[in-house]
């Protein structure tokens, strides 16, 4: 049978004690579903530039070229950032570069609050109403983390001899952008309750005004597709007032960020969000980039605490987008909905008011999953 090739890129923080745990848990998969798996790891982030000088080592970068897919764990370590330039940080020099690199213009963010993890939901249980299950279409390689001009100047600081500087950063949007991501939530969206919101600020923005323009264009060619405009401050109020109004957020790169780590606490906790960062609309068997949707976490790396459910829900959605390997990411997406239904719980998502839940470490969590495939 064909042979799978992932690039797994760990880098910084947790990233290296997720990643541990997601690769266990494909381990198992392969032998379930006798498949042939092919997983070369390289250094990415600070781990980049300690062993090669750059937060994207060239040879780390040819792997992804030569890979169908890269598994992605997390890069940036704060406490580090004033000892190099802003333009060589991992979050730029790598994640963003590898971005841009390969088109992945469509970032699929899927929340969903497992039942039994109510306590772990921020929101009162009248609030969750029959369950928070929301799909965050984040655009991904434009708008204000893209545009140019990008830079700190020094300004004319006039009679007084202060020195003042100017940060610019430039939102840039084309339609050609807004129409490829707004087809990707319209389809998305015909494959589950089939209501899209578009999030903007097109009472403010230029941008607001031509994003809103174009959806509601393209929606006219999904009438079964119920469209709704939103504004993105509105939006972050909903978000929490009745998130089970949502199905799928449309939102552009910076309202996605910040819109969807909201929601991943709706759905439990930052540490169970997956993402999936496609290059083409709403087909599979393609090239893709998947990653928790948060960070390296410094406060509790290296402890044994994190979560690695985002980690291995990503590495389903990897199998399911790049390699349509639908039952081998169903098998993981239930073996994880097992671990949870049995009690399981790593420290963000513990309770000590439910009754046989059990706190376990990241390892404890990853082992019980790639036993339940
Ligand atoms: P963060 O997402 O790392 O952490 C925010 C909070 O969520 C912390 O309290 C953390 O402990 C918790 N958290 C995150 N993942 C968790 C998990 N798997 N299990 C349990 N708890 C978890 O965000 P931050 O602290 O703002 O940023 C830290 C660093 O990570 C920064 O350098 C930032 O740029 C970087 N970052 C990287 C990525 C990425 O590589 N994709 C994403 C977001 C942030
Ligand atoms: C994310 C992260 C990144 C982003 C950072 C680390 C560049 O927050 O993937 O959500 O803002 O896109
Ligand atoms: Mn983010």
């Amino acid at each position: 049978s064909k042979t799978l090739k992932i690039a797994a890129l760990a880098g910084d923080g947790i990233g290296p004690e997720v990643m541990r745990e997601a690769i266990k848990v494909l381990r198992a998969v392969e032998k379930k579903f006798a498949l042939t798996i092919n997983i070369t790891e390289a250094p990415v982030g600070w781990a980049g530039i300690d062993a090669a000088g750059k937060a994207l080592p060239d040879a780390t970068l040819k792997l992804c070229k030569e890979s169908d897919c890269i598994l992605f764990g997390s890069v940036g370590l704060p406490d580090r950032d004033p000892t190099i330039p802003k333009e060589e940080r991992p979050e730029r020099a790598a994640l963003l570069r590898l971005r841009k690199e390969f088109s992945l213009f469509a970032n699929l963010r899927p929340v969903k609050l497992p039942k039994e993890l109510s306590h772990a939901c921020p929101l009162a249980k009248e609030r969750q109403g029959t369950g928070i299950d929301i799909l965050v279409v984040r655009e991904l390689t434009g708008g204000m983390y893209f545009g140019q001009p990008k830079k700190t100047e020094q300004i004319s600081a006039g009679a007084s001899k202060a020195t003042i500087l100017r940060a610019i950063d430039t939102m840039v949007y084309t339609t050609p952008e807004i129409e490829r991501i707004a087809h990707v939530a319209f389809k998305t969206a015909r494959l589950r309750r089939k209501k899209v919101t578009s999030i903007d600020k097109a009472n403010v923005l230029e941008n607001g005004v031509l994003w809103r323009d174009v959806v509601t264009t393209v929606a006219k060619e999904y009438p079964d597709v119920q469209l709704e405009h939103m504004f993105v401050d509105n939006g972050a109020m909903q978000l929490v007032l009745k998130p089970t109004q949502f199905d799928v957020m449309l939102c552009e790169n910076m309202f996605g960020d910040i819109l969807s780590d909201e929601a991943a606490a709706l759905g439990g906790s930052l540490g169970m969000l997956p993402s999936a960062s496609l290059g083409s609309a709403g087909s599979t068997g393609q090239f893709g980039f998947y990653e928790p949707a948060g960070g390296t976490a410094p406060d509790i790396a290296g402890k044994n605490l994190a979560n690695p459910i985002a980690q291995i829900l990503s590495t389903a959605l990897m199998l399911r987008y790049t390699f349509n390997l639908n039952d081998a990411a169903l098998a993981i997406e239930n073996a994880v909905g097992k671990v949870i239904s049995d009690g399981l719980r790593t420290g963000d998502i513990f309770s000590a008011s439910e009754t046989n839940a059990r706190k376990v470490g990241t390892t404890e969590m990853g082992d019980a999953i790639a036993a339940a495939i």
